[in-house]
């Protein structure tokens, strides 16, 4: 397909760590996809001036601006793209809803799930996006193709865990994450958000949930660790576990299913592979294949290197920013969308409200 030439001009809101990931997409997506639209680096915004421009000079955006109130009702401006801390995503995303733009909004979506319910019926006639960007990751894809092939069969059992260890270091940057003003929650936004996307995408729906949250550390505000068990309505039962202070496990995103035909494991620590055990294959040679899913009949892979050659976290927000882009072309529903993300919150909701309670509650 040749290349054509509408142009996007984005705008980024936030230049930190999903600030240089995102800028990262937005150059290298037009150099592994075939795009219907060129996409040019318009604004990046952060509140220092000097830093905005620092990032502007490093990353290829056009101009550097301070006030995202009067970048995301720019006229020129057709995507504005969220990566400011989590109490900022309903404001922004709202005001660039109203002016008519392209949403895309960092995860969690919102503090909480009413914010997350007005802020999906705001972009509801728009094209919008939440960077849940495991989906993506091709070893993930995989594994939705074989649940969704029957590989797995009926489901018993979903295990998640997303462990990190920074939350235990007083040291450690990024204040905002530990203010409940900020970032609405700890782990349970911050980690289960993702784990329970990915539950969504690959068990279905979640029916019941019961929690317990844990702040380690003196006057910290929001959770270090969340723990939840869950019921799917397919008839499986879940376990999660997120959590900030697992020492020695530094972004172990990890999840495993059990069913009656099979099983898939992975973790993002070695995300190019994925581990499948096939119940029906020959009883001398049962066991868990290792696949390494970087062939051309995998998912999103060909677009990358050739076989064996591996790729990388930030290939996840390539594919993610591909796959939206192809369906804004076509006019199709793209996901992982502000409703999706309000199913997750939905879940988080529930989590939150169990822990206090003791009981089993319903989202
Ligand atoms: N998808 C993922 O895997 C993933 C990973 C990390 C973070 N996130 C999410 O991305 C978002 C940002 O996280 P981060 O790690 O990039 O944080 P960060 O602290 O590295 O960066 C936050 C940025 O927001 C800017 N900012 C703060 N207040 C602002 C304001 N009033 N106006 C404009 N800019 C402002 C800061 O200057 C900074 O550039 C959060 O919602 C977080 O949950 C997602």
């Amino acid at each position: 397909m040749a290349k054509q030439s509408r142009k996007l001009n984005v705008a980024m809101i936030g230049y930190g760590f999903m600030g240089r990931a995102h800028s990262n997409a937005f150059i290298q997506v037009g150099h592994f996809f075939d795009l219907p639209y060129e996409l040019i680096l318009k604004t990046v915004c952060g509140r220092n001036r000097a830093a905005a421009e620092a990032m502007a000079a490093q990353w290829g955006w056009e101009e550097a601006q301070t006030d995202w109130q009067s970048v995301v009702t720019r006229t020129d401006i057709d995507v504005v793209d969220i990566c400011a801390p989590n109490h900022l995503h309903a404001q922004i995303a709202m005001a660039a809803a109203e002016a008519g733009k392209i949403v895309l909004c960092e995860k969690p979506l919102a503090m909480n799930l009413a914010e997350a319910k007005q802020m999906a019926s705001a972009v509801r006639r728009l094209p919008n996006l939440v960077w849940f960007n495991y989906r993506r990751v091709p070893a993930i894809a995989l594994a939705k193709d074989l649940v969704g092939q029957g590989r797995v069969g009926k489901p018993y059992h979903y295990r998640a865990t997303y462990l990190q260890s920074w939350g235990a270091d007083p040291e450690r940057p990024g204040a905002w994450r530990f203010r409940k003003t900020e970032a609405g929650s700890g782990a349970m936004g911050d980690l289960l958000s993702h784990s329970l996307d990915l539950a969504l995408m690959l068990n279905g729906v979640i029916t019941e949930v019961t929690s317990l949250m844990q702040t380690f550390t003196p006057n910290r505000e929001v959770d270090d660790a969340v723990l939840a068990l869950t019921r799917f309505a397919n008839g499986s039962i879940g376990t999660f576990e997120a959590t900030r202070f697992a020492t020695g496990c530094q972004n172990r995103n990890y999840f495993e299913i059990h069913g009656a035909e099979g099983a898939i494991r992975f973790n993002l620590e070695d995300m190019n592979r994925l581990e499948v055990f096939d119940r029906n294959d020959a009883a001398g040679v049962q066991g868990s294949h290792n696949v390494l899913v970087t062939g051309l009949e995998h998912p999103y892979t060909s677009h990358f290197w050739p076989p064996g050659h591996i790729i990388g976290y930030e290939h996840t927000f390539i594919a993610t920013l591909a796959d939206f882009l192809d369906c804004l072309a076509k006019n199709e529903p793209f996901h992982p969308n502000f409703d999706d993300a309000v199913e997750v919150q939905k879940l988080l909701e529930a989590v939150e409200t169990s822990a206090r309670s003791g009981s089993w509650t319903r989202p």
